[in-house]
């Protein structure tokens, strides 16, 4: 994956078909659950950007789609729990369902942040959907209710997820195993 561009060593974890798969069973699962009612789709910018645009198309709904602007604070691979909104919702959500859909769910600070972030805009329910979950770092639990697959402890690029900003582009799934190249 992206060898001819890259230094880092990434082996295929989730190939597109997989994971258009598991998307395919999450939409079916969203589309039962909230039963014809309208739901807003709250896309996490950025690395989320893939996953809702594929989701969005696997649920048979009334559907608005909004986004919101994160960035926590770290290193290249850890988050530190401080979260900036760099974009804020264009339009207010109060008293609809929405669906909260993360990229990846590591610690769980950011989640935990954008939970009280959303309720406190009065929606009428909030629900997550996330396509991975790295339970060996939590550190703030979240109940995630709509997972896609659940990792280990190791750093993963592709389908929307980056590594310093790379590798966003790449359709499939990865683990950084090399992070030097060598
Ligand atoms: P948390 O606050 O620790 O749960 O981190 C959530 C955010 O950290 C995600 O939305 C990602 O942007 C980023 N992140 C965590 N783990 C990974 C990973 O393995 N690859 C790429 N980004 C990650």
């Amino acid at each position: 994956m992206g060898d001819a561009w890259y230094r880092e060593k990434v082996e295929t974890l989730y190939t597109p078909e997989q994971i258009q798969a598991r998307i395919r069973e999450l939409g079916a699962q969203i589309t039962r659950d909230y039963r014809n009612r309208p739901l807003v789709l709250l896309c996490v910018l950025k690395g989320s950007f893939m996953f809702a645009a594929d989701l969005a198309r696997a649920i048979d709904l009334p559907l608005r789609v909004e986004f919101l602007g994160v960035q926590s604070y770290g290193d290249d691979t850890t988050s530190s729990g401080v979260v900036q909104i760099t974009l804020d919702l264009a339009r207010p959500v109060d008293a609809e369902d929405v669906l909260i859909v993360e990229d990846i769910v590591d610690t769980g600070l950011t989640l935990d942040y954008l939970m009280h972030q959303i309720q406190a805009r009065n929606a009428a329910t909030v629900k997550i959907c996330a396509l991975l979950h790295k339970p060996a770092r939590t550190k703030k639990q979240v109940s995630i209710d709509y997972l896609g697959f659940t990792i280990d402890d190791v750093f993963v690029v592709g389908y929307g997820l980056d590594w310093a900003q790379k590798y966003r582009n790449v359709p499939e799934i990865g683990v950084v195993t090399s992070p030097t190249g060598g």
